[in-house]
């Protein structure tokens, strides 16, 4: 296996700390940012998207992305797709020009649970369909994009990620800062499923997809125990030290935040059935024992 990994959005939460798990492995990471620099500790070189050379790579893990935890006007719609679905054309194009034998061992993928859509209580295993609405499309679009790495002969990894849990990434500090100032609540019903994960769990994921070549197309990155939104806001609260304030009504929440709010009030109970039957352990699988690491 060759030794290269290049990471799309390195400069971002999830990646920069992905890269020195892979450089302590012994892997040389390229990061790919449009500003062609970043400040990731352990990237050997920085390019930007139009300079990048994926011949021979061990990997190509795209974590790019337009944050989506904003008003869903039409011009940001537009930049969420085309930091996902089309900086994944680009990357499967690249792939497409290089001679079968120089093509990546495999591309991990960034997807979101969102392609599940509004679940409900059905437990979610990565064999579930594909839900409705704008994000489900979305997300759906960005897998196929990714799909057509799979038809060229490269393993690819489609990862549906659930809410990140880690100092510094956008969901926690501002859950964080809500609580703190002690106006967190629960968001509509709050009977919601919250599929949540610990970053650390999540990139050590990331490198356990790596290695096992046996996995491959859909895998859930979610926790073992998701936990209804109800539950996570209560130990959320409990974990800061504050009460739990009223809940925040859901017409609210769509008026204040169209699409989004409607996506913050969408249940998925997904499982990483995947990783666990690969054999991935959690470092951290309740969210009691994650909060515990998060807020020591
Ligand atoms: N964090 C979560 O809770 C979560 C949950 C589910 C899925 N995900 C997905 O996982 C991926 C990484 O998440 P993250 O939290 O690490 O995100 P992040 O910190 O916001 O980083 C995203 C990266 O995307 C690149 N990017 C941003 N806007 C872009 C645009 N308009 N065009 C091209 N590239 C753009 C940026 O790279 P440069 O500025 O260097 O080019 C940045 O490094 C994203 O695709 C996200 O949707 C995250």
């Amino acid at each position: 296996m060759g030794k290269r990994v290049v990471i799309y959005g390195a400069s971002g939460f999830i990646g920069g700390g992905l890269v020195g798990l892979l450089a302590a492995e012994g892997y040389e990471v390229l990061g790919v940012s449009r500003k062609g620099e970043g400040r990731a500790e352990g990237v050997s070189e920085w390019v930007k998207p139009d300079a990048v050379d994926l011949r021979g790579c061990a990997a190509v893990i795209n974590l790019a992305g337009a944050p989506i935890d904003q008003r869903w006007t039409e011009a940001r719609k537009k930049e969420f797709h085309a930091s996902r679905v089309g900086v994944t054309e680009d990357i499967v194009a690249r792939i497409a020009a290089l001679p079968a034998a120089e093509r990546p061992e495999l591309l991990l993928n960034g997807s979101a649970v969102g392609f599940y859509g509004d679940g409900g209580d059905a437990v979610l295993t990565e064999d579930a369909a594909m839900g409705e609405g704008y994000l489900a499309e979305l997300c759906d679009a960005w897998e196929k994009a990714a799909h057509g790495a799979e038809t060229l002969g490269v393993r690819t990894i489609l990862l549906r990620t659930g809410v990140v849990l880690g100092k510094g990434g956008r969901a926690f500090e501002k859950l964080m800062t809500v609580f703190k100032l002690g106006i967190g609540g629960r968001l509509g019903s709050g009977k919601q499923w919250m599929p949540w994960i610990h970053v650390d769990d999540l990139r050590a994921a990331m490198v356990f997809c790596l290695r096992e070549r046996g996995v491959s197309g859909a895998v859930n990155g979610t926790a073992p125990e998701p936990e209804t939104n109800a539950a996570l806001t209560r130990k959320l609260a409990k974990a800061v030290g504050r009460w739990v304030f009223l809940p925040v009504p859901g017409f609210a929440l769509k008026l204040a935040l169209g699409g989004f709010g409607g996506f913050l009030l969408a249940s998925q109970r997904s499982v990483p059935s995947k990783l666990m039957d690969a054999g991935f352990r959690f470092r951290h699988p309740t969210l009691d024992e994650a909060l515990r690491d998060l807020t020591a």
